[in-house]
């Protein structure tokens, strides 16, 4: 089943870049900003135990079916299943819609990045410091309410991502990833050690551990199956196009392993940061997606070092937030370069550009678009529930049924390779690729649309 690459093709320089590329991928917004306020409107422990055990029974076989594709067909999103089936085949679908995820996820994720990288600048201009709660609550509200300072952030953040991408693989991504991930890591350790120091450290690993089953309802279950998909960045072909730039012979269980292991621990640990600064003054975990922007910044101005550790906790998610779009640009301009032989510097300007244009409606979705609804959804949250409920979940379907029915045995077998439990788990991988994550993605769909 080996395909040949073609001549051009970059690659990974060696596993250690894979890795940071792909854990870069994965860690972003979803684990530092909607992972704890999630698993704070659900009510802590349960929810963490059954998102822990998507992200192992559904996460991890589609993280590994998606590597296999791009590593075997060394091709981007729409190609790689021409190259493993055959041309033209139907199974391009799942391609064509990432494709359409990664524009729709990149034109308002980046809008959240700006976002972010206003709260970093406010961090380091100490301009939280002396006000009051209610003021500081108020800074996320003027920001909505200036389409100026949002465009300019956006703006910001999206020329960021298009000059790392521009530079391609190797000088680019890998190298980017290389210097931010570290970072990320760093700062993260810097801040857990300082929770730690903090009177809520225990009520939140109590929180985060103790299962409180009362608190969880069915909607909880489902966002947990929903969760896993965005987090790891599954079911668009970021993976696919991470994976068609590793060698051939690369083994991917230990990788795929490492990464989700990486992503969840980094999901946990800003849990449990945040969390021990919101028991520590007694105030509601349940606060919402406001958490982040509002009760942070609010509780860093009561805190020793508060300066530091707003400037050090904006500057990671920052970085977390900027690796992750990268792998949505990446998916579009590998695409665009490999089928119309374009030059990665035009291309990258040009995808940039356009998903610029397209975030404006985000980011005018909470000022000036605010009454242009759809039922009750603005634009941003349109394009947020359409990709998250149904693209993603609906491309992780049919990229797992792919795996599991088209590729069958023996691609679960060549994953799985020569080890002692080799076989089991060759079984496995192949019958959670048919059936488990086919039909727990079934759920969440149901759900999404009658939820609409
Ligand atoms: N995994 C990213 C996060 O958790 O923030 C979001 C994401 C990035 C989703 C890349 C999909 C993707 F292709």
């Amino acid at each position: 089943m080996d395909m040949p690459h073609t001549p051009t093709r970059s690659h990974w320089s060696n596993r250690l870049a894979f890795i940071l590329a792909a854990a870069g991928s994965a860690v972003g917004l979803g684990n530092i900003w909607k992972f704890p306020y999630i698993t704070g409107v659900n009510g802590g422990g349960t929810f963490v135990l059954i998102y822990l055990m998507c992200i192992a029974a559904v996460g991890v076989p589609i993280f590994l079916a998606e590597l296999f594709i791009g590593q075997r067909s060394q091709r981007n999103v729409v190609e790689s299943f021409e190259v493993m089936d055959r041309p033209g085949t139907p199974w391009r679908l799942p391609g064509w819609l990432g494709l359409a995820s990664a524009f729709l996820i990149l034109s308002f994720y980046s809008v959240v990045g700006g976002w972010v990288l206003d709260f970093e600048y406010r961090s380091l201009m100490n301009q939280f410091a002396g006000h009051s709660d209610e003021e500081i609550k108020a800074v996320l509200g003027s920001l909505f309410a200036s389409p100026g300072r949002q465009l300019f952030w956006h703006a910001l953040f999206m020329g960021a991502v298009v000059s790392i991408v521009m530079r391609g693989l190797n000088a680019g991504i890998e190298r980017w990833n290389k210097i931010l991930m570290p970072a990320l890591f760093v700062l993260l350790a810097l801040l857990l050690v300082r929770a730690l120091f903090l009177p809520g450290f225990g009520r939140a690993l109590e929180f985060l551990f103790a299962p409180n089953a009362e608190a969880l309802k069915p909607a909880g279950i489902l966002e947990a199956v929903g969760h896993s998909f965005f987090t790891l960045s599954l079911g668009m072909g970021a993976l696919i196009t991470y994976g068609s730039y590793l060698q051939s012979r690369e083994e991917l269980v230990r990788t795929a392993f490492t990464v989700a292991l990486l992503d969840t621990l980094i999901a946990l640990v800003a849990g449990v940061i945040i969390f021990s600064v919101v028991f520590s003054f007694d105030l509601d975990a349940g606060a919402g997606p406001t958490l982040m922007f509002q009760t942070l910044p609010m509780l860093f101005t009561k805190m020793t070092g508060g300066y530091f550790i707003s400037v050090a906790f904006f500057l990671l998610v920052s970085f977390a937030a900027l690796t992750s779009a990268v792998s949505l640009l990446e998916v579009i301009v590998t695409y665009w370069v490999e089928t119309h032989r374009k030059s990665r510097t035009v291309t990258t300007l040009v995808a940039g550009g356009v998903i610029y244009g397209l975030g404006i409606l985000s980011a005018l979705s909470t000022n000036l678009l605010s009454g242009v609804k759809l039922g009750d959804k603005t634009f941003f949250d349109l394009v947020d529930k359409l990709t998250s409920s149904v693209f993603l979940p609906v491309g992780g379907m049919l990229i797992s049924l792919f795996f599991g029915w088209v590729l069958g045995p023996k691609a679960a077998e060549a994953v799985a390779g020569k080890g002692k439990y080799a076989h089991v788990a060759a079984l496995g991988l192949m019958w959670s690729a048919r059936l488990v994550a086919p039909l727990a993605v079934a759920v969440v769909l149901v759900h999404g649309l009658r939820d609409w």
